[in-house]
């Protein structure tokens, strides 16, 4: 079996106990079980050249680099996140494009294609992740490096009308095709890179997904996203003594908890979830002092200018729904901006009766399959899930909602808090089932397939990696490319 290469913008911490990340863990094991290297951003901002840390953990190589104050500002803050996020979560209006930032991540790009072609070997499979990372196979071929390399995108992918209000979209998305596999979350995401080739460049996509480039093919497909199921309905099982005595105090009180649990991004939709949860206490007297909204939200790119705003409207809001609803011993939201341990949030899961997760827009969303794992099957939550999150494309069994409509939200908040509990353990049944069949284990296994297939189609098909240029072969080291 061919060694792996996982390159995505941040390398996780193999070596922390609690790097308990479900994804993460699942690419670590995929490293152990083949052998390979995990290389990306360490994270850390250096002035002074500084050479990439290496670190050998069995047959695990991490190759962490840091990003100098520039390429901090313009790849990382600039394109990735004030461009290509706002872009692919259809947020046209918080994008702000720069040709240096534009610059800047072509440059990183290139820049972490050199430092990682001398480590590579001929036959390795290469997966590249995100966003961050959409020109880095462009950068690899430049300098002859042939192997199989897939890239599997974590966020929506938007349709073409939308891609096109940036420039350089032609270069950006022509760039996928030096990549064998290109992997979305739903088939709404492939659907609209499919739409793009076709209308904007040109390109025929045969009904298996395939793209013809240069004498070879590039395979387009769906790979949904999954969790470890079985190891976050375990770390739910575990008693936590504070979330016990919570838990205690509601039922004793009689009253039930919403959860949500996002970082503070504006793809999220916190303030409109605040909306509804309004609406819904407006709405129905009756449940003030008998349901409390615990929102998770802790911190993240606060270097991008878009965030510090959406923290002090959410704060803002908070502040006044609990002025005019709470009383002494109640708190209608409880409204938490740090980051909460993965066990504290599976205790916390199985404690709430109901699981929000309303994005505006959003690759998949773990935290909606969490909560469904994290759930005692014979007293279950209920999953109030937004229909613009990949999850909802599989998770048809939850109570599915349009986050812009207030009323909708609140509508579907009451029938989950007033749900029977036959209708509960009916719906939990299924959407554990789905969780389980689509899990990490399987995304993985399903998309590296795909690539160690590459290049084993039959003569004729397109699908063969092409021969490299006799200028490419003579530059080859042995084993670099
Ligand atoms: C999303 C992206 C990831 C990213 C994460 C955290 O899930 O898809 O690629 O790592 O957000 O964002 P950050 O900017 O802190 O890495």
């Amino acid at each position: 079996m061919s060694r792996l290469v996982i390159v995505s913008n941040r390398v996780a911490d193999l070596r922390s106990s609690s790097q308990s990340g479900g994804l993460a863990v699942g690419l670590a094991d995929a490293l152990r079980a083949r052998g390979g290297i995990w290389f990306g951003w360490d994270g850390t901002i250096s002035d002074g050249p500084a050479a990439p840390a290496l670190d050998d953990i069995g047959p695990v190589r991490t190759i962490a680099a840091p990003l100098t104050p520039a390429d901090y500002d313009e790849y990382y803050v600039g394109f990735a996140n004030s461009v290509l996020w706002p872009l692919f979560h259809y947020r046209l209006d918080l994008v702000d494009y720069r040709a240096e930032f534009h610059d800047g991540y072509m440059r990183v790009n290139a820049r972490l294609a050199e430092t990682l072609r001398p480590e590579l070997r001929a036959d390795d499979v290469i997966w590249v992740h995100d966003y961050h990372l959409i020109p880095f196979a462009a950068c690899l071929r430049a300098r002859g490096c042939r192997q199989r390399i897939g890239f599997f995108l974590h966020i929506p992918f938007p349709p073409p009308d939308l891609l096109t209000a940036t420039p350089n979209h032609g270069a950006l998305i022509e760039a996928l095709l030096e990549y064998d596999v290109v992997g979305f979350q739903t088939s709404g995401d492939a659907a609209n890179l499919k739409r793009y080739l076709s209308e904007q460049l040109c390109r025929e996509v045969r009904d298996d997904g395939r793209v013809d480039k240069g004498g070879r093919s590039v395979l387009v497909e769906r790979f949904p996203i999954g969790i470890d199921v079985a190891a976050f309905a375990e770390m739910a099982r575990q008693p936590s003594s504070e979330v016990e005595l919570d838990t205690l105090r509601q039922r004793i009180l009689g009253r039930k908890q919403i959860i949500g649990v996002d970082r503070l991004d504006y793809s999220k939709g916190l303030p409109e979830r605040l909306t509804a949860f309004e609406r819904l206490l407006t709405r129905h007297p009756e449940l003030e002092r008998a349901v409390s909204l615990l929102q998770i939200a802790p911190p993240t790119r606060e270097d991008v200018s878009a965030y510090p705003a959406i923290r002090k409207e959410l704060e803002g809001m908070t502040g006044s729904i609990n002025g005019r609803f709470a009383d002494i011993n109640w708190t209608p939201v409880r409204y938490i901006h740090r980051a909460v341990p993965r066990e504290r949030l599976a205790s916390l899961f199985r404690a709430s009766q109901v699981g929000l997760v309303t994005p505006l827009r959003d690759g998949m969303n773990l935290v909606a399959k969490e909560y469904v794992a994290a759930q005692d099957p014979d007293d279950p939550g209920v999953l109030v899930l937004s229909q613009f999150a990949g999850a909802a494309e599989e998770l048809q069994e939850a109570l599915i909602v349009n986050p812009y409509d207030a009323d909708d939200v609140a509508d579907r908040l009451h029938e989950a808090l007033t749900m029977p509990r036959d209708e509960r353990r009916d719906r939990h049944t299924a959407l554990y089932d789905r969780i389980l069949r689509q899990d990490a284990q399987a995304w993985l296994e399903r998309f590296l397939a795909r690539l160690d297939e590459v290049g084993d189609a039959p003569a004729g098909s397109g699908a063969a990696r092409p021969e490299p240029l006799p200028a490419e072969a003579a530059r080859r080291p042995n084993h670099s490319s």
